[in-house]
């Protein structure tokens, strides 16, 4: 069976960054190979940030190279960085990475608090990445708009304004994979489905979308459903809903990648991911000091 939709495993970066303490390297590699044992070729293995703004992503230079060392594991999956402005995306092209995900807000207040910049201020950013990305040619861009749905500091999140950025977004970065997320958790899946349906119709097939969300309302599976409706076919997911945002209060975890999983499968849509194998990732998620953990699945293992 064809791979149907293909899963983008974000706990590394998404679910760890709020967590304290900070987690052992040794741990970070351990989950990394159990979720690339598993099936999952796409993982966002962490960011470069700066080490203040998000202290549990500071050891990236040290998990690359102990990821490295491991050559097997290494070169089963694309590995994805979280970087916000050229500094981050030229220190990824001088460590090789494959893939950066430079992320910027829809909302202004929310990119303010995150990366302390106006959207303009980061579409500028973006133009200087993008020249980055095009000198390195063995990395790629991935654009995720932040609060695409609703903000955390100005509330809900005007579609148009969302489209109108991503029109932008996409005149700058003609080859990148562009993400949706809905930061808080609060999209309603009818707007995910309004939302990635005028989106399709916008781009016309010009770049990949992919949809991020979290389970704050527990609205997560139902706005996966919803994206999966409008045709979308790349979800970010984490591994026993691990996480939540530091600049999104009261965000809670990702969508548990093993819920997504056995939505998709159920249909008879593969993901191809191995259940028995993403136990392993669970348990050591479940191991890890601070971890705030979600999902529905995981608990009916756990019986
Ligand atoms: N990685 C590491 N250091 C960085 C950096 C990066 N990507 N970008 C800038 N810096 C350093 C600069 O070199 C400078 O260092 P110096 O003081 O030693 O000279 C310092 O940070 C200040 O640079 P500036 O451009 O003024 O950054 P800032 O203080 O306005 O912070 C960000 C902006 C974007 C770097 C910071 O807010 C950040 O890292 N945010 C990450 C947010 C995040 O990851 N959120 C969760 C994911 S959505
Ligand atoms: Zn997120």
């Amino acid at each position: 069976m064809n791979t149907a939709v293909t899963l983008i495993e974000v706990s590394p970066r998404d679910g760890f960054q709020s967590v304290v303490p900070i987690i052992p390297v040794a741990d970070k590699v351990a989950i990394i190979r159990a979720l690339s044992d598993a099936g999952l070729k796409h993982i966002e293995v962490g960011a470069f940030v700066h080490p203040k703004a998000i202290p549990q992503m500071a050891d990236i230079n040290q998990l690359l190279v102990e990821l490295r060392k491991d050559t097997d594991c290494i070169n089963n999956f694309e590995s994805i960085v979280l970087v916000p402005n050229q500094r981050g995306t030229e220190l990824a092209a001088q460590r090789h990475c494959q893939r950066v995900n430079f992320v910027f807000s829809v909302s202004e207040a929310h990119n303010l608090k995150n990366v302390r910049k106006s959207i303009d201020q980061s579409l500028h950013e973006l133009r200087a990445v993008q020249q980055v990305v095009e000198q390195n040619p063995q990395m790629q861009l991935r654009v995720s708009l932040a609060t695409s749905f609703d903000c955390p500091f100005a509330g809900a999140v005007d579609q148009q304004r969302c489209l109108e950025v991503l029109a932008q977004v996409c005149d700058i970065c003609p080859d990148a994979q562009i993400a949706l997320c809905d930061t808080t958790g609060k999209a309603h899946p009818f707007a995910v489905e309004r939302l990635f349906s005028a989106a399709f119709e916008q781009l016309a097939g010009s770049h990949p979308v992919i949809f991020h969300c979290h389970d704050t309302y527990g609205m997560a599976i139902a706005n996966v459903a919803a994206a999966y409706r409008a045709g979308v076919r790349f979800f970010d997911t984490a591994v026993a809903g691990f996480g939540g945002c530091p600049f999104a209060p009261g965000a809670s975890g990702n969508v548990a990648t093993e819920d997504v999983v056995y939505f998709f499968e159920s249909a008879g849509i593969c993901t191809g991911i191995d259940t028995n194998k993403l136990a392993v990732a669970i348990k050591l998620a479940e191991q890890i000091e601070g971890a705030q953990l979600g999902g529905s699945i995981r608990l009916l293992n756990n019986q």
